[in-house]
């Protein structure tokens, strides 16, 4: 009898114990996120928050309504300057304005590779005593250098403060993500990126882990295989990883760093470029109205992902004082001229196949990230190829800064807890098809 009773208030305070639990969380405000996530691309870097409860995740505003900031930084005589307001001086002051850094990041060049990559730079490099890349400056009458990583610290710095802004209190932890391929040493600097910018930096995770979270992939059960595929504006990277129970393993890397969205544009210039000469009988050579049209062409490219056609129409100045370029391009016409590329998407998708000795069949899931996998045509391809739709449903252009904001979630204990992502480390050696 007394035992009974015993249980029956055990039974009732567990009762009051959750619904407790349940009122709490009804009605208290949510926890904070404790960890930001922040994906520090190529070319543009995000900061993102996940929520428990909700278990969604925020990605910030950082700059005028833009997610995505460029990962761009300059150096001026009113200051340091990051993002769109960096790109937007960029033609006046080129040889201080920095951009693909993460190219250089804990990087090691020899002199003669130095001298190669400089070409496609207007700012200029050097090497320090270890044979690493620093950029050099000359502001204010004074030349100085600043290292990768310090550019690297100014972009999280401006998203550390959007972050704080949007929760009104200090954030001093982070998850970052890195390619696959990155090594200790790159790892390390991009971590001393983080530090640089005042955070601690709690964990690295590799972005197709990131883009594989961002799809729930770590609360699978059961053994998946992976392909993320990541088409940027100049670098394709493909990885297959193998997934259990929020475990993930890189089994193979491929990839062609000199084929994105840029090389697409270069098409369409080309294309008009050679129907100015035909329309005005001159070569189109000027500065200003050759940055105008690529400036056009890439708004082109992006509305051809939803139209069927669409117009194209710029004031040329160095064709006459009243010329209006006028024309109109269909999405079958880009796609002509850009077949040839577009197939190249196969290649490294082949390989990393060939590498793992999987069957195209044996591929679970195929995801998509960057931005350039927007393209209808690069769609329809990799659907071809594997006889099935690729995932789409998160967009491309924040599959990694989601995954890793969710991974910082997870590290911040927020409820309700789930497994977090554990990487084995990469063995696999990335092919480089160039
Ligand atoms: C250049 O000098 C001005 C005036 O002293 C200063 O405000 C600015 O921050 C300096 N620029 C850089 C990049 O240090
Ligand atoms: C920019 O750099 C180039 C080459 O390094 C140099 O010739 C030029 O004078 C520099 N321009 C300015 C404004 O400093
Ligand atoms: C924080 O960001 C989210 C997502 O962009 C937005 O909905 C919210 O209004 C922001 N809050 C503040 C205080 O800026
Ligand atoms: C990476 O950083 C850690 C700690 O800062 C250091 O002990 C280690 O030697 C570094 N490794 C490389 C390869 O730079
Ligand atoms: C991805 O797409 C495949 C094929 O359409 C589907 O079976 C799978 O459920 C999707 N997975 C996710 C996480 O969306």
């Amino acid at each position: 009898m007394s035992s009974n009773i015993t249980c029956i208030i055990l039974g009732t305070s567990i009762l009051a114990l959750l619904l407790a639990g349940y009122l709490a969380q009804k009605y208290l405000p949510p926890p904070k996120p404790k960890i930001v996530g922040i994906d520090l691309g190529t070319t543009y870097s995000c900061v993102g928050l996940y929520h428990a409860v909700t278990g969604e995740v925020d990605i910030l505003d950082t700059q005028d309504g833009h997610k995505c900031i460029p990962s761009v930084v300059a150096f001026s005589e009113n200051g340091i300057l990051v993002g769109y307001h960096a790109e937007a001086q960029a033609e006046h002051n080129p040889n201080n304005t920095i951009y693909d850094a993460k190219r250089f990041i804990g990087k090691k060049f020899s002199k003669e590779e130095l001298q190669h990559v400089q070409k496609q730079y207007s700012f200029k490099l050097e090497l320090d005593e270890y044979g690493m890349v620093r950029f050099v400056i000359s502001v204010n009458k004074t030349e100085k250098y600043v290292t990768p990583e310090d550019v690297g610290s100014i972009i999280i710095s401006t998203l550390r403060k959007s972050a704080e802004h949007n929760l009104s209190t200090p954030v001093t932890k982070v998850v970052m993500s890195v390619p696959a391929e990155f090594d200790i040493m790159q790892r390390n600097y991009t971590k001393k990126a983080g530090t640089l910018a005042g955070l601690e930096v709690f964990r690295i995770i590799n972005e197709p882990t990131a883009a594989a979270l961002a799809y729930g992939l770590h609360r699978v059960l059961g053994f998946q295989n992976v392909m993320v595929i990541d088409l940027g504006g100049g670098t394709l990277d493909v990885s297959i990883l193998n997934v259990q129970g929020g475990m993930f393993l890189t089994l193979a890397m491929a990839g062609n760093n000199r084929l994105g969205g840029q090389d697409f544009n270069q098409r369409l210039i080309q294309h008009f470029q050679g129907v100015i000469t035909q329309k005005y009988g001159k070569t189109l050579t000027d500065r200003e109205d050759l940055q105008s049209l690529r400036h056009h062409v890439e708004n082109l490219k992006l509305h051809l992902t939803t139209y069927e056609s669409f117009d194209i129409q710029l004031p040329l100045y160095s064709m006459g004082t009243h010329v209006i370029f006028k024309d109109k391009m269909t999405r079958t016409q880009f796609e002509d001229l850009n077949i040839d590329l577009f197939k190249k998407v196969l290649e490294p998708i082949e390989k990393v196949l060939e590498a793992v000795q999987l069957p195209r069949e044996a591929i679970d899931e195929v995801i998509l990230v960057g931005g350039s996998t927007r393209i209808p045509k690069v769609r329809e391809l990799i659907q071809y190829f594997f006889n099935k739709p690729p995932n789409v449903s998160v967009d491309p252009e924040l599959a990694v800064v989601v995954g890793v904001s969710i991974q910082a979630g997870i590290i911040g204990g927020m409820w309700p807890l789930t497994v977090s992502a554990v990487e084995a480390p990469v063995q696999a050696k990335k092919i480089q098809l160039n």
